[in-house]
């Protein structure tokens, strides 16, 4: 059967953690997929192929950033694409110009270039949330999709994933208004949830940590956590977020997309109640300053998030039955 019109789309970066959800989402909603992977035969993007659908309706596309052409032949044929594939490294790279930003900002101008030639009209972008809070003085009330991180900030705090992020975004912007695509940016928080994929994503490792009592610079042993303000996200409310600006006409500009606000010690504080047992931090550093961001857009334009205790304990389900973590 012919897909109907609008409803063939690619995804970049098809098998990591945001790809592989947004891909689920959207064959479940009777869309045709595109997929974009590095390689199709690799076993790490093997779940994609068991998903729902997948058999009828998700081809895969072996893919780079840096290679344009491998971009434009997963591209061509689609009414719109979705572009999540970045490098979102669990800690600092030794040459970030070369492995963070390149493939960011040229390979998010690839993907734009590749639309211009095969007119494919709308993209929406996955930026972060990365490309909004890194500013010298933070407001009192929540930032909202006004704010853009500061570049030269970025460079002097040696923040170079958020560098990455801004970068690519705002030259995505510029290159969208000259060209005529009918870009969106999404800007999501901290994103959690269960993993599809087998390979543990840096965001999930953030709260495998905190379940294994390690602190975010991953060394083991440690006790004492920082008491930061987390802005957590569910992938799975990302991905019914990515579709319903793709879907909504009215939709434009850029959305923060976030859920809950919420600090370390509360964090472990509401794991602990469901599994007691876990190696949590003992101790927390009060911090200075925290974050604050609203979604305020994408509610008004009809989106709606899950409680977060459904995503935490979703999360910790899918760890234990990766074997990532022990029973509780
Ligand atoms: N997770 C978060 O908390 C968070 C928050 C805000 C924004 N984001 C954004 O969300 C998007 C998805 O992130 P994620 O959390 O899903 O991370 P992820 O699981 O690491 O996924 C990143 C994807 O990018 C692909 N990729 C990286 N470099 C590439 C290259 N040179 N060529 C082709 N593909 C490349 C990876 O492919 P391989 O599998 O081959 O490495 C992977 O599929 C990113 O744009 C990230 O900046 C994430």
């Amino acid at each position: 059967m012919a897909a109907q019109k609008g409803k063939i789309v690619c995804v970049t970066g098809a098998g990591g953690f945001v790809g592989s959800w947004l891909v689920k989402h959207l064959l479940s909603n009777n869309y045709t997929v595109h997929g974009t992977v590095r390689n199709p035969m690799d076993e790490k993007n093997g779940h994609l192929k068991k998903l729902e659908k997948a058999s009828e309706n998700l081809k895969l596309f072996k893919a780079d950033l840096l290679d344009y052409e491998s971009l434009r032949a997963a591209i061509v044929g689609c009414d719109g694409v979705f572009h999540t594939a970045s490098p979102v490294p669990p800690s600092s790279v030794p040459d970030p110009e070369v492995e963070l930003i390149k493939p960011a900002v040229d390979g998010t101008l690839n993907v734009l270039k590749a639309c211009c030639e095969v007119d494919v009209k709308k993209v929406v972008y996955v930026s972060s949330v990365a490309a909004i809070s890194v500013i010298p003085n933070r407001p009192d009330r929540p930032l909202d999709e006004t704010f853009w991180s500061d570049q030269e900030l970025c460079r002097s705090n040696n923040d170079w994933y958020c560098l990455s992020k801004t970068k690519a975004e705002s030259e995505a912007w510029e290159f969208s208004k000259t060209n005529g695509i009918e870009f969106l940016s999404v800007c999501p928080t901290l994103i959690s949830g269960p993993m599809l994929q087998n390979t543990i994503n840096a965001s999930s490792l953030i709260l495998i940590k905190l379940l294994r009592g390690f602190i975010s610079l991953g060394a083991e042993g440690y006790e004492e956590l920082e008491n930061r303000s987390r802005l957590i996200v569910d992938v799975r409310d990302l991905a019914d977020a990515l579709i319903l600006v793709y879907e909504k006409p009215e939709a434009n500009g850029r959305y923060i997309c976030t859920s809950h606000e919420i600090r370390s010690k509360e964090l472990v504080e509401i794991l602990k109640k469901y599994y007691p047992n876990y190696n949590y931090p003992k101790k927390f550093i009060e911090p200075k300053g925290k974050l604050s961001a609203t979604s305020q857009k994408l509610r008004e334009l009809g989106w709606s998030y899950r409680p977060l205790e459904e995503t935490l304990v979703d999360s910790v389900e899918s760890y234990i039955e990766k074997g990532i973590l022990g029973k509780n």
